[in-house]
């Protein structure tokens, strides 16, 4: 049977992805940041997945903003790295676990989750800035497969906290009931605290963030309770991409020991978290 062996929570700035691209990370207004991620880096090198699942959202560049669907699962064998409007970022390509995605699907919507799919979809940097942050030199291919499962965070109303939440719950019993003996790592994407436009341009709410960076291993349920409007006016109209780490933390069993945490203020106009987790309750012998 397939079991969960970590959980990634992770901004997804672009601005990240672009300066690993133009080699930039050792200069002074990167380097605290890509030096936050060392110890996670290396840990996540000698726990290498079989396949990721990435919870992610796409920024109107896969998806038409006239069709966002409340949740979507990618079901292709390969997603194009998508061209945000600079050229393509000169990562490799995101190779697809297919068998995983449909059972997945099947899973999900059998669990009252009314999953879209996405036979073909170009991925952003919601997804292969957080497989950067997890992997800086892929070379010709990612360490692992993936599957993309896309969270409407951009189109009001978003999907709540809790049931981003109950969605990770059931994502965790599709992926440990699938029947291939593989590992698999849970990747939550976006956040903390930003807002791009508007009056608010530049919010950042550290004492937000830290609340939530402690209680997204110890009481997610106090997450799942805040309302859409809390996570705006909280962490901004893009900080409520925060409910993304929901779902992966959903995924994970009781037993989860946390490997490494940081956060970074500034990067670009969002505060930079990274949280990453151990799942011990799919460990052999460990109740599940
Ligand atoms: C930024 C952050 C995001 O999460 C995003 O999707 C786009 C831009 C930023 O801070 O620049
Ligand atoms: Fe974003």
């Amino acid at each position: 049977m397939a079991r969960i062996i970590w959980g990634l929570a992770t901004s997804h700035v672009p601005s990240i992805g672009a300066a690993m691209d133009n080699g930039k990370t050792a200069d002074d207004y990167w380097k605290p940041l890509f030096d936050g991620y060392e110890p996670a880096r290396r840990w996540m090198a000698e726990h290498t997945p079989d396949v990721a699942v990435v919870v992610y959202n796409d920024h109107a560049n896969a998806v038409d903003l006239d069709q966002v669907p409340a949740f979507a699962i990618g079901t292709a064998d390969r997603y194009p790295v998508a061209d945000e409007g600079w050229g393509r970022r000169p990562v490799p390509p995101v190779t697809g676990a297919p068998e995983l995605s449909e059972h997945l699907v099947r899973e999900l919507i059998d669990d009252s989750f009314d999953i879209t799919t996405y036979h073909r979809l170009d991925v952003d940097h919601g997804l292969t800035v957080p497989l950067s942050v997890y992997c800086p030199e892929p070379g010709q291919a990612w360490p692992c497969a993936v599957v993309p499962l896309l969270v409407n965070v951009i189109q009001y109303p978003q999907p709540t906290a809790a049931r981003c939440l109950a969605l990770g719950k059931a994502l965790g019993r599709a992926i440990r009931s699938f029947p291939q003996d593989i590992s698999v790592a849970v990747f939550g994407t976006g956040g903390m605290s930003h807002q791009l436009a508007g009056a608010r341009a530049g919010l950042i709410n550290t004492g937000f963030d830290r609340m939530f960076l402690d209680a997204i291993e110890h009481d997610p349920e106090k997450l799942a309770a805040l309302t859409r409007e809390d996570y705006i006016r909280e962490a901004g109209t893009e900080g409520i991409e925060l409910i993304m780490w929901l779902v992966m933390r959903g995924a994970l069993s009781d037993t989860i020991t946390r490997v490494h945490e940081t956060y970074h203020v500034p990067a670009s106009n969002t505060a930079a978290g990274l949280a990453l987790f151990e799942d011990l309750g799919d460990r052999e012998g460990a109740p599940a």
